[in-house]
């Protein structure tokens, strides 16, 4: 009975509570061991050179305010770095939330660093590291995502098309509304590079086809389709209380995933057609 409720649970919301905590239902869950051993030294490995493409991923990772938010290295007295066990478990924690298990071609950590041509991801700001599924850094991840047993009930589905007409009309409602005591969306992402609420020409109150074409183009960035918890648009600006991400410059709007607005966006994500919450 309450491996059933668990098994929920884990498949819809908590992705990375029950990777990374044994609760009796995930027979192989993404191993910490594996991750110490292979995974986090492909972090630290140096790349020959500064900038995109070429700095080690510790470099702006270890940074406050990026995601993948690994801990600040320590220094031994010759030079050398290193993470403490206490440390690899905090950065573990961040790594696993952005991989699916069993499925490393849906996860996020795999796709970023991997040149568009090889199945990667269309944006990365730190750079492309991976021309080919066969590099051997590469696979070492991906055979360490492979290892862990589904949480996905159906790894090999397509995911679902998220919906731009519900974007324009709904989400980006959300964009221009204020809650007491917070700013509004589009205070701080109307520009720079996470723009996906850009100002408003002066004539209008709300964005035409075009503008939400474009603010739709960030904001995709920030979801991964058929996974809410892995989307950043909805664990952002979600309570860190209740799975939300451990910093956002904005704030946090949603104090629980209960909130009605993050079920509509979280229903959005998994392809489903919610009814809109108007303002
Ligand atoms: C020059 C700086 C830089 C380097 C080097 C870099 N990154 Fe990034 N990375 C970023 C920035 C900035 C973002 C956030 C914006 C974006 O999505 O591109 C990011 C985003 C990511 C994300 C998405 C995290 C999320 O929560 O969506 C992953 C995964 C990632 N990087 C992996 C890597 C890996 C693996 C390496 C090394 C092989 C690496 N990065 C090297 C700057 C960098
Ligand atoms: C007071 C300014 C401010 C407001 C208001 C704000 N944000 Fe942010 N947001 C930031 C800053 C600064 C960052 C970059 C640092 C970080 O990752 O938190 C950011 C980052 C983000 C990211 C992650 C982008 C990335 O690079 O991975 C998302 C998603 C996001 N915000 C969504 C929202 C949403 C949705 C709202 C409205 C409900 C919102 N923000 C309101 C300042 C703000």
């Amino acid at each position: 009975m309450i491996r059933n409720v668990n098994k929920l649970f884990c498949g819809t919301l908590v992705l990375f509570v029950c990777s990374t905590v044994d609760n009796g239902t995930a027979q192989e869950p993404l191993s910490f061991e594996r991750y110490r051993e292979v995974v986090e030294p492909i972090f630290l490995a140096p790349r020959g050179g500064y900038g995109p493409g070429r700095a080690p991923c510790v470099t702006c990772h270890a940074e406050q305010g990026t995601p993948l938010r690994l801990q600040a290295l320590n220094e031994n007295p010759d030079g050398t770095v290193f993470w403490s066990e206490e440390q690899s478990r905090q950065n573990f924690q961040i790594v696993s939330r952005l991989v699916t298990p069993g499925n490393p071609a849906r996860s996020r950590l795999l796709r970023k660093a991997l040149a568009v041509s090889a199945g990667g991801a269309p944006f990365h700001i730190g750079g492309k590291f991976f021309e080919s599924q066969t590099d051997p850094e590469w696979r070492t991840m991906a055979e360490w995502v492979q290892a862990a047993d589904p949480v996905d009930p159906n790894p090999n589905d397509i995911p679902p098309r998220l919906d731009f007409q519900f974007f324009q009309e709904c989400v980006q409602r959300i964009f221009l509304d204020k809650r007491p005591g917070d700013v509004e969306c589009v205070h701080c992402h109307d520009s720079g590079s996470r723009n996906f609420a850009r100002r408003i020409p002066e004539d209008r109150d709300f964005w035409n086809q075009e503008e939400s074409r474009g603010n739709f183009a960030i904001a995709r960035r920030y979801i991964e389709p058929g996974h809410p918890m892995l989307s950043r648009f909805l664990t952002h600006p979600l309570s860190s209380e209740d799975g939300g991400d451990g910093f956002h410059g904005g704030p946090r709007r949603w104090a629980s995933r209960d909130d009605p607005e993050w079920q509509m966006l979280a229903a959005w994500v998994r392809g489903e057609e919610p009814e809109c919450l108007s303002y």
